[in-house]
């Protein structure tokens, strides 16, 4: 893909994710910024995983002789510019319209994966398009068989080259904000809800010009009548069940390409995982938004992927805030640190220039780190971790 004119934007007032979200809060309504910063229950897993990252100490060698930092990775015979990428997000569109389309178009400009959730308010043909067929998908295992067939069967004909199952959403969860503003897609019309758009004029614009948001990617294995009713119950019913070993085994037969397993923490996941033949796991707890009193993955990260990297690759998100975390998690064992709320606070407060701006953010800030470091190859960051 030719470089376009945003592929170097970086606005010096918006130098770290705080300043992002806080510009974005004031630009999308308030369900909406709810929906995206919300963990479950009382949000207590959210402000642990920044804290158990903020606590991880980074150590090099300066007097080492040292040629500059090469951030080259590669995945799966790829070879990405940065060891970070963009996680799947749902419903993006009702933070700011178009918000998956910008991501996947920006993502492979700067040659970082995205991954296209599968209640994404973006097709998923078209995503392959604009990515020029290097997004990866992201699948909630259908409850029906024929769904799970056909989803399939159409990421594999749009060429996605990578498949991620998320497995850590048994039940849907418990968010005491999405409850209170009846969150639905698109939007209830609710007085609250509408009082809370009209305030946010740019936002309504902005989501009058693209259309009101809808869940593209599943928007034909829905029912006519099911069109306005509430998102939980239909994402819970049939798309969001547990995953089990033996459908975890019908996809792996399905799907012939690289296949990572999203949502994994214990040592007994990561074995059945391997002996799928899974290519890589992502240590994650979902960004907190399942389970208040799960371990923030920086910890486990550690011991599974000394014990396993040889079996299989580690991935890792939740909570990853700068540059500073994502060479903790490359240090801990990862091979690509993933963000979600992040790219979405970019978006949310510069529309299409903060996916470049979020990209080159996180790009400056582990290029910094890595320098400090005196480490020039992100699969050495291991050597630079504080035991
Ligand atoms: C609003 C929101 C929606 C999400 N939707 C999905 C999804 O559709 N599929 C999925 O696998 N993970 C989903 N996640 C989890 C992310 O992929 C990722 O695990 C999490 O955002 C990482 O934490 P971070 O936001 O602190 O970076 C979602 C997260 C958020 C915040």
């Amino acid at each position: 893909m030719k470089s376009s004119l945003m592929s170097d934007y970086f606005d010096t007032r918006y130098p770290c994710i705080t300043d992002l979200e806080k510009k974005a809060k004031g630009r999308m309504p308030a369900f909406a910024y709810d929906y995206l910063t919300e963990g479950c229950m009382s949000d207590e897993c959210v402000k642990r995983n920044k804290k158990s990252l903020a606590q991880v100490q980074l150590r090099g060698n300066v007097l080492e002789p040292f040629e500059g930092v090469n951030m080259e990775t590669d995945i799966f015979g790829h070879k990405y510019s940065a060891p970070f990428g963009v996680a799947p997000v749902g419903l993006q569109g009702l933070m700011w319209p178009k918000t998956p389309e910008y991501l996947a178009k920006a993502a492979c400009e700067k040659n970082i994966p995205f991954v296209l959730s599968t209640v994404s308010s973006a097709s998923l043909e078209n995503i392959a398009y604009i990515s020029e067929g290097k997004a990866w998908f992201q699948l909630y295992n259908p409850s029906s068989r024929e769904v799970q067939a056909d989803l399939i069967a159409r990421v594999q004909s749009a060429g996605y080259p990578v498949l991620v199952v998320t497995v850590d959403v048994s039940t849907f969860g418990y968010r005491p904000r999405d409850i209170r503003n009846g969150l639905a897609m698109p939007p209830k019309m609710s007085v609250r809800n509408v009082f809370q758009m009209l305030s946010r004029p740019h936002w309504l614009i902005k989501t009058a010009f693209a259309g009101k948001p809808e869940m593209k990617v599943l928007k034909r294995y829905m029912m006519h009548s099911e069109k306005n009713e509430q998102l939980m119950e239909f994402m819970n019913r049939a798309v969001m069940g547990p995953v089990d070993y033996e459908n975890l085994k019908s996809i792996r037969d399905l799907w012939k390409g690289p296949l990572v397993i999203k949502g994994i923490l214990t040592e007994e996941d990561v074995k059945l995982a391997v002996s799928l033949g899974a290519d890589a796991v992502v240590v994650s707890n979902h960004g907190g938004r399942q389970l208040d009193a799960a371990e923030s993955p920086i910890e486990p990260l550690q011991r599974l992927s000394q014990k396993y990297r040889k079996s299989i690759m580690f991935f890792m998100d939740s909570g990853i805030q700068n540059g500073v975390n994502i060479a903790s998690a490359l240090a801990a064992g990862a091979r690509l640190a993933f963000m979600g709320r992040a790219f979405a606070f970019g978006v949310s407060a510069l529309g299409e220039r903060g996916a470049y701006h979020t990209i080159n953010l996180f790009y400056q800030q582990l290029e910094q780190v890595m320098n400090q470091l005196r480490c020039d190859s992100t699969e050495k960051m291991t050597n630079h971790l504080v035991k």
